[in-house]
């Protein structure tokens, strides 16, 4: 290798999560989506990563979380770190540690493999850059971030971040995410997302197993074909601050998702009665307000309730309170919508 590869390498990023309003679920290939998809980012829930490499002990690998060594992370970090070999050949060179804390309970449906991937990538490409003299290239972190975990590579930048080729969105493509925080009519502007935390354990089925049970699934080319529509649909939507077909929207593909799980072989389930009840309460209190509170789920029990921020206060003090109820401890989170990644150095 051409490079002079220093003995100790460090960097350190926050990376936070995001939630997907159309849905990546199915994929080809080496971790390529079988849809496009499109996501608002959670500035406010976020993964930080500390990454540093040694030249003593090539190849070893030591994960912390919030301090507390974790070998169950680390099969997984190994197997992203050697799908990732080619474009990062200097990863030999090094043994690692990886320090990470996140601000939001781990396996709970908030995509905390999406922020700590994202993050990971991001300590990785700094570092890549800094090897090789040249700057920071966020498209690399975010190629890595997906081959990490698919939805990760949306979280690396913008508020509003789209993924896989889609001939509506120019520069689309497989790879990569791109930020298209332009799309955004002022009327979205400053919307914010609560997060009401049904279920904070570990999810019974994995996202890993649940895309792979699309492989023969009888709706899947359905699906991916509605998703790509949809995708068209909320560009428009997007645009012109159409916010009645945004409520039919986001909450048509949230209910797909989960309705592929439920028909998936074998079948399954992730959403539970607090899940139904609190759904339930977004639309009847949308019907008596009129104020649009829009509710999506991601591959778990919790349901996220997106609205605009200028609404935080009074919902504080209405809506939450009741959806409190079907939540684990009463908790929920709430986060601005913008982007949020951020280097720690
Ligand atoms: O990134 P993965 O492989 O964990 O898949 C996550 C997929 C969903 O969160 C359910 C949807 C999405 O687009 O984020």
């Amino acid at each position: 290798m051409a490079l002079s590869i220093p003995e100790i390498q460090k960097a350190a990023w926050r990376c936070p999560s995001n939630i997907a309003l159309v849905k990546y679920w199915g994929k080809k290939g080496k971790q390529l989506p079988a849809n496009a998809s499109l996501s608002f980012t959670l500035a406010d829930l976020y993964t930080e990563t500390t990454l540093l490499c040694t030249r003593e002990h090539p190849g070893t690998l030591v994960v912390y979380l919030d301090g507390v060594h974790q070998p169950a992370f680390e099969p997984k970090i190994l197997e992203f770190m050697q799908r990732i070999g080619d474009l990062l050949p200097w990863l030999t060179e090094y043994g690692f540690s990886v320090a990470t804390m996140n601000n939001f309970p781990h396996s709970s449906g908030i995509a905390s493999s999406a922020s700590g991937m994202g993050a990971l990538a991001l300590c990785m490409a700094e570092i890549h850059a800094r090897l090789n003299n040249q700057s920071m290239d966020f498209v690399l972190a975010s190629n890595l971030a997906r081959l990490g975990s698919g939805s990760a590579c949306r979280s690396i930048r913008g508020a509003v971040s789209m993924w896989g080729q889609h001939d509506d969105y120019p520069d689309s493509n497989d790879q990569h995410a791109i930020a298209v925080d332009a799309l955004l009519h002022p009327v979205f502007q400053g919307w914010m997302d609560a997060v009401m935390l049904v279920e904070t354990g570990s999810k019974s089925v994995s996202s890993t197993q649940g895309h792979a049970l699309l492989s023969e699934h009888p709706y899947a080319a359905a699906r991916f074909q509605e998703a790509n529509r949809n995708m068209s649909r909320l560009k428009r939507i997007l645009q012109e601050g159409d916010i009645p077909s945004f409520v039919a929207l986001v909450e048509s593909e949230a209910l797909q998702l989960h309705a592929m799980m439920m028909c998936s072989s074998p079948s399954y389930m992730l959403m539970q009665p607090q899940t139904l009840s609190i759904i339930q309460k977004i639309r009847s209190f949308r019907e008596q307000t009129g104020i649009p509170v829009v509710f999506t789920l991601d591959a778990g029990a919790n349901v996220h309730v997106l609205y605009a921020g200028q609404q935080h206060k009074h919902l504080e003090e209405t809506l939450f309170v009741d959806l409190a109820k079907d939540c684990e401890r009463g908790r929920y989170i709430c986060s601005n919508i913008a982007a949020g990644s951020a280097s720690l150095t």
